[in-house]
């Protein structure tokens, strides 16, 4: 503990860290990705891989991200650095917190546009515009909302605009207050949701939907949609996490602390496609509609309801908010570093971090539509943000992030940071030398086509492969000078 930083600002309270962490993990990756990438990619067999991922992978991670940065109390550049260096190793480790910060920002460029639509159609609700619409006309509502382009422009400008000023005013007073009412809120509205869902007539549809599963079914290219969409919900490797951990006080715990996170943000993504899947399936829609899912669903469960409308601006409101405080955890990272690193104040490295943050998501948001032409290999500015950080920057990141905490930083320094007990902290690095880094690469090496993985039949064969090489690397490890995991049981 004693060569931990000095923390320069702390949350404030208890529940401050766990309040900004549970509302940089619930977002919008819970209410509009998870359900209709669960939707695109057949149902159960994704959603049980996605679970799977959350804790074998996401878990174990979210701990090694807190830890770095309480232990190294800056942004995810300056902290990974100091603890590497504090275990003798240099300062290109630091590479890894440059990515993720790099990842944070190109997330938020997209992420933006898609808070847009959730402020516009809050605005929709208030000013009447969703009222008596039907399935078709909740299509055409969607496509309309994105065909102009300064319609949607400015309203993912207003979220921009939001999100760098609540970032510029700083840590505890812009972030914490929005968060403890604002998830209960959102839990009670999608209970409130469900509750409707029952009666729907498509209830037991998408329930089976949901957790039904034929692993077999599943593409190469769910899978690494599964495991990339484990890392955004947690807001893993994007350096939110990490920069958040970084204001975690000494005497909390981490594990707990990850533990509550972690639940929050599955219950909140399952409750969301209870709510989602019977509208979609009692009023015939297609599943696979695409991004557009949640905004043309649940408009049509909100008029059937009584009190619909009062109901649906509660829902859109909470959604912008949820969106918003994921917002500003993505640029957090940024606006410490250059902060910390480069002594710019928080207002002007918010403004300037905000100011090419909007260039880039303009060209997203024209995606939508004077720039639906410009397409490579198929697929928009819009497209290729959440693809490229999603599929490869967060999966490869979080294998480096593993690998070096389980193989390159001192035990010693995990041990204390994460403060389990001696089995607890011996499960945890098996986890994050073997078991997440095995998971990531075998994702990957299927998503190549270079082996064709069947999760339902090969599991006794992927066992074997976790036990070879949790043998192997145990024998190779005190030949590199670092412990074993039992020696790490003293
Ligand atoms: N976890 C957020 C969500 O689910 C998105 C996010 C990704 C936030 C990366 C921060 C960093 O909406």
């Amino acid at each position: 503990m004693t060569s931990r930083q000095q923390p320069k600002t702390l949350w404030l309270g208890r529940w401050g860290f766990i309040l900004a962490a549970t509302g940089s993990a619930v977002g919008l990756g819970n209410i509009w990705k998870f359900p209709y990438m669960t939707g695109e990619y057949g149902g159960g067999a994704f959603v049980l891989v996605y679970l799977a991922c959350i804790l074998a992978v996401g878990v174990p991670i979210m701990m090694v991200e807190i830890a770095f940065g309480r232990r190294g109390r800056g942004s995810p550049i300056d902290a990974i650095r100091r603890v590497a260096q504090e275990s003798g190793r240099g300062r290109g480790w630091s590479l890894l917190g440059w990515m993720a910060m790099l990842c944070g920002f190109l997330i938020l460029s997209f992420y933006v546009v898609v808070a847009g639509w959730a402020f516009s159609y809050l605005w929709k609700t208030v000013s009447g515009g969703l009222a008596g619409s039907s399935v078709d006309d909740m299509a055409a509502i969607f496509a309309a909302n994105n065909a102009n382009p300064w319609v949607l422009g400015f309203w993912s400008t207003l979220v921009t605009v939001a999100t760098m000023f609540i970032v510029g005013t700083g840590v505890q007073k812009g972030i914490e207050r929005s968060v403890s009412w604002m998830m209960p809120g959102m839990v009670v509205m999608l209970a409130i949701m469900i509750g409707y869902a029952v009666f729907s007539g498509g209830f037991g549809q998408g329930v089976a939907f949901l957790f039904s599963f034929d692993l077999g079914s599943l593409s190469s290219e769910g899978l690494l949609a599964a495991l990339g969409h484990a890392f955004f919900t947690l807001s893993l490797a994007s350096g939110a996490i990490l920069t958040y951990g970084a204001y975690l006080p000494d005497h909390s715990s981490i594990a707990r602390t990850t533990f509550t996170v972690a639940i929050a943000d599955t219950l909140v993504a399952l409750m969301a496609g209870l709510a989602i899947f019977p509208v979609i399936f009692a009023n015939g829609m297609d599943p696979a509609a695409g991004p557009g899912l949640l905004f043309m669903s649940l408009p049509l469960a909100f008029q059937a309801m009584p009190m619909g409308m009062l109901f649906a601006a509660i829902f859109f409101l909470m959604l912008s908010m949820a969106a918003l405080t994921s917002a500003i955890s993505m640029i957090e990272a940024t606006v410490a570093w250059l902060n910390e690193s480069r002594g710019i104040s928080r207002v002007t490295a918010s403004w300037s971090a905000g100011l090419v943050l909007w260039t880039l998501s303009t060209l997203a948001m024209l995606s939508f539509n004077v720039g639906a032409e410009w397409t490579l290999a198929g697929m928009h500015v819009f497209d290729w943000l959440d693809y490229l950080t999603s599929r490869f920057m967060m999966p490869l990141g979080g294998l480096g992030m593993a690998l070096m905490a389980g193989f390159v930083i001192r035990n010693a320094i995990f041990r204390s940071e994460l403060g389990l007990s001696p089995g607890s902290y011996s499960a945890w690095l098996f986890m994050v030398r073997y078991v997440s880094p095995l998971g990531i690469v075998l994702i990957f090496i299927d998503s190549l086509g270079l082996v064709s993985l069947d999760l339902g039949r090969q599991w006794p064969w992927l066992l074997a492969l976790l036990a070879l090489f949790t043998l192997g690397g145990e024998w190779l490890t005190p030949r590199f000078g670092r412990q074993r995991i039992v020696q790490g049981r003293s």
